[in-house]
């Protein structure tokens, strides 16, 4: 039998699919196109109305793909399953099987009983078990692998969806995540990359209080992660800044593979929407923290995520938001329009800003975002920079492209040593409005 996984949303739910493809493989499947698999599965995400949207409409164009193979089995996973169960069953009548965040270690089980009766199947119970049987990972994985430390989120944070389709927040053993970064270097893996919606909160065993100082048991597993033999980078994805205390900058600052670059999601530079939105920091606290992580690591770069158009956001809670993120100089940011989600708090708010003046925020923070970046890397020019190779270049056969720590790309003309995943010098000879070039040193 063969299987295709389509997915959507955010890197956990790309790690979750790495999971699922694996087991899937294990249990005797192969990796095949949409057209031609029997499985087709579909990883969904909830967080906009917009990701919905895109996925439901995605699965009922695949209608036709029934009436040629019989015995396709279509199956919805992820967080639109978690969000609306059985409601997927009943708009979508090829639809076979709907499988909740908490019970994607039932995948393989449930598609050989759906095989052998044709019934079509909800399951949707939360469950632990999840946590630490997610851990297959591709068998020939490239230079670059992703752990999923914990699930869940516990912040709920007044417009997203996250915690009521994740559930609460849970951390892996120390022990588990180290042998899982372990064999995934024995693999060839070079780089890995920590995942969790609050990777601070790691083993905090669910208290919503951000870590006292001196204490983060996120530290203590960066440093450990930071002797493993082989592994030449680290990074993770994202980190709460009040859970960033200083026990955690102490370990970005003396883990040398621990990679320059932090996203640390700003959401709103308004005191007052921080609070409707539910986030625990200051349009200052937040300033402050940035400020307190560079002089720790002056090379630092920040990537963030925003929000514009929260219920109520006027012009000038707006213009804050431009201000903090003008001030901060980020290097990339995501901006997301705001989408009210039924289930979480926000919901219940009037969506007052409408779409026109959404979209005019969205492409003034990203104008801003462009003219920074230009600046900067311009300042880029004529340094010499150590790069994580990737591979050839997207855009330009001939050239291959490596990533700094700080996470800039670098592209050049690759020599006859160039191989994914080692680190090499490159100096940046020219820079155009997007992208630098430059020039590999020897070996
Ligand atoms: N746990 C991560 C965020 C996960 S969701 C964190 O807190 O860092 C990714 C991003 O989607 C969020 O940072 C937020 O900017 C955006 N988002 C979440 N809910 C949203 C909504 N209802 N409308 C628009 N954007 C939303
Ligand atoms: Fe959502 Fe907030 Fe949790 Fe991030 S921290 S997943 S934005 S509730
Ligand atoms: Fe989307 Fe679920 Fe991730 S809602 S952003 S796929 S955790």
């Amino acid at each position: 039998m063969k299987y295709f996984i389509r997915t959507y949303g955010c890197q956990m739910n790309e790690r979750d699919s790495e999971a699922l493809g694996a087991a899937l493989e294990k249990a005797g499947f192969l990796p095949g196109s949409e057209e031609d698999s029997d499985l087709l599965l579909f990883n969904t995400c909830s967080v906009r109305d917009a990701a919905e949207r895109k996925a439901k409409g995605k699965i009922g164009y695949i209608r036709k793909l029934k009436q040629k193979n019989p015995n396709l089995i279509i199956g919805v996973t992820g967080c639109m399953a978690q969000r609306l169960g059985e409601e997927l069953l009943k708009e979508l009548p090829h639809l076979d099987f709907v499988l909740g965040t908490g019970q994607m270690q039932r995948l393989v089980p449930l598609v050989n009983e759906i095989a052998a009766d044709r019934r079509r199947r909800v399951e949707t119970e939360p469950s632990v078990e999840v946590l630490e049987s997610m851990g297959d990972h591709d068998a020939a994985p490239s230079w670059h692998g992703q752990i999923a430390i914990t699930r869940g989120c516990n912040r709920f944070c007044s417009y997203c969806i996250v915690p009521y389709v994740r559930g609460r927040e849970i951390s892996r053993t120390k022990g588990s995540i180290i042998t899982e970064a372990k064999e995934l270097v024995a693999k060839g893996v070079k780089e890995i990359m920590l995942l969790g919606q609050n990777v601070a909160a790691y083993g905090l065993n669910g208290d919503t209080r951000p870590p006292v100082s001196g204490h983060s048991p996120f530290a203590e597993l960066l440093e450990e992660m930071n002797e493993i033999p082989g592994l030449l980078r680290i990074r993770f994805t994202s980190p709460y800044v009040s859970y960033f205390n200083d026990r955690l900058i102490d370990a970005l600052k003396n883990c040398s593979k621990v990679c320059h670059n932090v996203h640390l999601p700003l959401q709103s530079g308004s005191n007052r929407i921080l609070k409707a939105m539910n986030r625990q920091y200051t349009a200052e606290s937040y300033l402050a923290k940035v400020d307190e992580i560079r002089a720790a690591i002056p090379d630092v770069t920040f990537s963030t995520d925003v929000i514009v158009g929260f219920p109520g956001e006027e012009e000038s809670d707006f213009l804050m938001t431009r201000e903090v993120m003008n001030k901060v100089g980020f290097e990339q940011a995501y901006v997301f329009k705001y989408s009210p989600r039924p289930g979480a708090l926000s919901a219940l708010l009037a969506d007052s800003i409408p779409d026109a003046v959404k979209e005019e925020r969205n492409q003034i923070l990203l104008g801003d975002l462009k003219e920074r970046v230009v600046q900067k890397l311009k300042s880029l020019k004529g340094e010499t920079v150590e790069v994580l190779l990737e591979g050839v270049s997207a855009r330009n056969a001939a050239r291959w492209s490596g990533r700094t720590s700080t996470s800039f790309v670098v592209h050049f003309e690759p020599d006859a040593n160039c191989c994914p995943g080692t680190l090499r010098k490159v100096r940046i000879t020219q820079v155009n409005t997007v992208s630098l070039f430059g020039e590999l040193h020897p070996e």
